[in-house]
């Protein structure tokens, strides 16, 4: 048997949103997307994986339930693992015949929509990596499972090149900054909904492509300048720029779930009224204090400097008395690691 490998990955959470595949199979994306990484010790996944010679079929338990390897994109991950393996002459072909065993938790709740698969996806890929002593890039394996799970790879913030060539080789995830270059960022989790989504990103993003107008406009106008623009604003640490382009591509992002038709609503009551309160909040200090950004999901990701955060808080929790939201509070730093 080989050694047990555990690793834990951190979730991811897009400011520039990846929305849109140019090749489902491999999930090659129509755009550049950019995130930030958040801290392991608030939310992450947890995954140990080993090999062996005696089990007799590979197998998987996801928080505690025992689900089927069948799964396609875990099978493509697998599949491209090993073909690494032998292209870098890793391991031997016999380790390479033996079934795995994966054991994989989240220390956040899966279900609220909080980019679980990318956290999850990234740790597992990860953890098949270091058992099958892969030294090449892991981004692009990650992507396979889920496409934003190859920016979880990497700590800080992060950009994942869509690439343009057929087999997807140049569609990788690439650090713009490490965790140490801007640590008074934090990120502020609010969850507001923790019910299973209506409408997977995969399919939501499908329906997109084919029926939004809106959305080649955002591809070909709006990502490109955006993209280079707010990678300019972490570079400077310019809170400003970096929050306006936040907000504005999470609104675009989810006026193109309206324009897709069927229209796709991910966002309710709760999180309308968070996009309210911050530009109140912004618009009271005279420049911009706090962004939001909303994934396929109601819940928000408040992005602050550490200052704001004992003034934001208390606001947040006094307008929203209940423990709807919850609320967790996170730095950025760190990336995918052994424990
Ligand atoms: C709105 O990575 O979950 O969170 O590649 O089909 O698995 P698949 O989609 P997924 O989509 C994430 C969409 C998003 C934006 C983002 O994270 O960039």
């Amino acid at each position: 048997m080989s050694d047990i490998i555990t690793m834990v990955a951190p979730v991811n959470i897009a400011v520039i949103k990846y929305w849109g595949k140019r090749n489902e199979e491999l999930i090659l994306p129509l755009n550049d997307s950019v995130s930030a990484t958040l801290d392991t010790n608030v939310m992450c996944a947890k995954t140990s994986v080993c090999v062996s010679p005696n089990f007799l079929e590979d197998e998987i338990w996801l928080n505690g339930v025992k689900e089927s390897f069948s799964n396609e994109r875990m099978q493509n991950c697998l599949r491209e693992i090993k073909v690494r393996a032998t292209v870098e002459k890793s391991v031997d072909d016999v380790f390479l015949s033996w079934k795995i065993h994966v054991c994989s938790e989240n220390n956040f709740p899966t279900a609220a929509g909080l980019a679980s698969s990318a956290a999850g996806y990234a740790c597992l890929v990860s953890a098949l990596a270091k058992v099958y002593k892969i030294k090449s890039d892991v981004s692009s394996i990650a992507r396979l499972g889920s496409g934003s799970a190859c920016r979880s790879v990497y700590g800080g913030f992060v950009r994942w090149h869509s690439g343009v060539k057929i087999d997807g080789s140049d569609s990788i995830a690439v650090q713009i900054a490490d965790k140490s270059h801007w640590p008074e960022m934090h990120a502020l989790i609010l969850v507001v909904g923790d019910t299973k989504k209506k409408i997977s990103s995969t399919k939501g993003m499908r329906i997109s492509t084919k029926t939004s107008d809106l959305f080649q406009y955002r591809i070909q106008n709006c990502v490109p300048k955006r993209t280079e623009d707010i990678c300019e604003a972490i570079l400077a640490k310019d809170f400003v720029k970096f929050g306006e382009i936040t907000m504005k591509d999470s609104n675009q992002f989810h006026a193109i779930c309206l324009d897709s038709y069927p229209p796709i609503t991910y966002m309710n009551d709760i999180s309308n009224k968070i996009i309210e309160l911050i530009h109140k909040y912004n618009n009271f200090h005279g420049e911009i204090k706090v962004a939001y950004t909303f994934d396929a999901g109601p819940n928000a990701c408040l992005y602050l400097l550490q200052n704001e955060v004992p003034k934001i808080l208390p606001l947040i929790q006094h307008i929203f008395p209940s423990s709807n939201p919850d609320t967790f509070v996170t730095g950025l730093p760190t990336h995918c690691e052994m424990i």
